[in-house]
């Protein structure tokens, strides 16, 4: 019997961690086969993450360049999956999130006429600069998507108000599938600087931050919020990977480069990033993965946005929208350092996201669609 041919196109390493245990549970099944389509949006860091999950790419367009545009990243993709997808001749494509791959994948895919299946779909500030581009690259996905694939309820009633096209399943979230493989108590870093840190008598915060819509003054105003932060508490050591995009690197290493207890990493690998989060005192980020690990870990998050497309977390209380003045992140993060009361409040493990079963629904609802079975997926319920 002929398998289904389902067809992953990824290239940024959060799509990477989120897609890989799919990918997985896609090859298990018995009636479909599964091939990896990478952009290669990211280099070092989606090689990374390939080789944590032992994985490989069936092709690779390899379209990283130093600070590439919007435009180049969505071109590349477009013109190298021409010749993908007609030699592969998938019977889906899936796509996952809100990046410029995501939105090439979709388009070439919808160009080729192949059924598109988006997972993570739905999230939406309504805002189409915030996030840039990634808000719009979503509502333009969902448009082309045949099968949506919603982490949450509030994600699903997005897209059912907008009439989207399609069958509409809620998964969870599949980056909390990806946690269930990578965090372990005795685990060792080997990044030398997380071992030699006292995680008992210091309080580690773990930042990260880089979205376009922060670069320049949002992202020097979190910079010199951190540094506050830190000459105030002397008990504070900040963890910072800081992400390999030349702007982001030009700002932070310019800002932070010479403060004490600031420690600037390069990107550390998927395991060694989750079990840093699990060990922490909190975070701070503008990144969409962590607001959804981090709440999983009971560990507070503080969202250096404006917005977020992720509210399950803030309605939980576990996460808290700081924006991007310097004054108002130092007065919410020192709340959370000088109150213990206020710090206990935020510190519960909740999972809104996902119940680390988020493929098994994914991949059971494309055997639905193909016909394999006549069960249709449940719900993720919180
Ligand atoms: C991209 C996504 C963003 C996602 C983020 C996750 C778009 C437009 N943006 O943003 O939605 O949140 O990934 O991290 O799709 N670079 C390297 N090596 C790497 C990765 C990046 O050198 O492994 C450098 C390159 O110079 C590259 C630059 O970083 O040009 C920016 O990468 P890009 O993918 O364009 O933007 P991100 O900010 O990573
Ligand atoms: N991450 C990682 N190493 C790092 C920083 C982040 O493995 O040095 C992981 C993090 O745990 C999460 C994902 O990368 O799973 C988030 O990626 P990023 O913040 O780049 O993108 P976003 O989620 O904002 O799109």
């Amino acid at each position: 019997m002929k398998k289904i041919r389902v067809m992953s196109v990824f290239g940024t390493r959060p799509e990477a961690i989120k897609m890989a245990p799919l990918v997985k549970e896609l090859a298990a099944h018995p009636q479909m086969e599964s091939l990896c389509c990478l952009t290669g949006q990211h280099r070092e860091m989606l090689d990374s993450v390939m080789e944590i999950f032992q994985l490989k790419g069936d092709y690779d367009l390899n379209i990283m360049e130093k600070q590439q545009t919007l435009t180049k990243i969505t071109t590349k993709t477009i013109l190298g999956m021409d010749s993908v997808i007609e030699e592969a001749k998938p019977d889906l494509i899936l796509v996952h999130g809100d990046t410029s791959t995501t939105f090439a994948g979709a388009l070439s895919a919808f160009y080729h006429q192949v059924p598109i299946g988006h997972v993570e779909a739905g999230l939406r500030t309504g805002d189409k600069y915030s996030p840039y581009p990634e808000e719009m690259n979503r509502v333009l996905v969902s448009d082309m998507a045949d099968l949506h694939f919603s982490p949450t309820k509030a994600n699903a009633e997005n897209l059912r108000r907008e009439d989207v096209k399609g069958q509409i399943f809620i998964t969870g979230n599949t980056a909390i599938d990806a946690m269930k493989t990578t965090i372990r108590d005795d685990f060792v870093f080997s990044t030398q600087c997380l071992n030699e840190l006292d995680f008992q008598s210091k309080r580690v915060i773990v930042v990260t931050c880089h979205r376009r819509e922060n670069y320049g003054q949002p992202m020097v105003n979190i910079m010199h919020a951190i540094a506050e932060l830190v000459e105030s508490h002397p008990d504070v050591e900040v963890v910072y990977p800081v992400h390999l995009s030349p702007a982001v690197r030009e700002c932070v290493f310019g800002i932070l480069g010479n403060v004490d207890r600031v420690h600037l990493i390069d990107p550390v690998n998927v395991e060694e990033m989750h079990n840093l989060m699990a060990r922490c005192y909190m975070v701070m980020t503008d990144s969409g993965g962590l607001q959804e690990e981090a709440p999983a870990l009971g560990k507070p998050v503080l969202v250096m946005r404006r917005e977020t497309e992720r509210p399950e977390a803030i309605a939980a209380g576990t996460a808290k929208l700081v924006g991007v003045e310097q004054a108002e992140i130092v007065r919410l993060a020192g709340e959370l350092l000088d109150s213990e009361a206020a710090y206990a409040k935020m510190a519960k493990a909740v999972n809104p996201y996902g119940d680390g079963n988020a493929c098994g629904r994914i991949v059971e609802a494309i055997a639905w669609h193909f016909g394999l079975t006549d069960h249709r997926p449940a719900d993720f319920q919180v």
